[in-house]
């Protein structure tokens, strides 16, 4: 059966990514395969993954291309030689042009954890997130996969799952939290749905 090229973006844990790697090994994924993981940070363990499952694997940052648009052309350069048809941010700590997202329309999905609209845009990413959460003090939140576009968070939603606060919780606790009971869950189902689609209607 012919799949869909993915291509992970990532820049810290990757754990969203192993989730990726383990739908696919459980089979939530089957009309996709993860050919590429790209990484904005060395550092990042996400990279260890990767090779740990044989999977291509590229550094590209800002620096090395001084600046945002250097480094957007090359990321469009290595996405396009490697016939990527799904991109996944996945704790991609990165904004994207508008010029990016439209060379990608309906190809690139983020998974973002809260409910968007809630605590999301410019400024909200990890941790950051869930202390805003408890500072408001809501009762539930979660996590979401949609589609990307110019707008940071704002492209349409494709799965949402909603997690329970708990008394005596610190922004660690819900985040680890919310990335098991919801992340971790949405976005393979995401990734086969997008997959699956685009293979569709090759
Ligand atoms: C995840 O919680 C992801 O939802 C979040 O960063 C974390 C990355 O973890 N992304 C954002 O906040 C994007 N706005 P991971 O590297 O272990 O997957």
């Amino acid at each position: 059966m012919k799949k869909a090229n993915v291509a992970v973006l990532v820049s810290g844990g990757g754990t969203n990514l192993q989730a990726i790697i383990d739908g696919e090994k459980n089979g939530i994924i089957k009309s996709g395969k993860v050919r590429l993981v790209v990484s904005n940070n060395p550092d990042a363990y996400a990279l260890e993954r990767a090779k740990a499952n044989r999977i291509k694997r590229t550094v590209i940052t800002k620096k090395q291309f001084k600046g945002a648009e250097g480094f957007e052309k090359e990321l469009i350069r290595v996405l396009k030689d490697n016939k990527i048809d799904l991109i996944v941010l996945a704790g991609f700590m990165t904004i994207l042009s508008k010029r990016f997202t439209d060379t990608f329309s309906r190809r690139i999905i983020n998974v973002h954890p809260s409910l968007i609209p809630s605590f999301c845009g410019e400024g909200f990413y990890g941790l950051k997130v869930h202390e805003e959460a408890l500072k408001k003090g809501v009762k539930v939140t979660g996590a979401t996969v949609h589609f990307v576009n110019e707008i940071p968070d704002g492209g349409e939603i494709i799965f949402q799952k909603a997690v329970k606060v708990q008394e005596g919780d610190t922004p660690e606790k819900l985040q680890k939290r919310v990335m098991k009971q919801a992340e971790w869950k949405i976005l393979p189902q995401a990734v086969e749905k997008i997959s699956c689609e685009i293979i569709n209607n090759k």
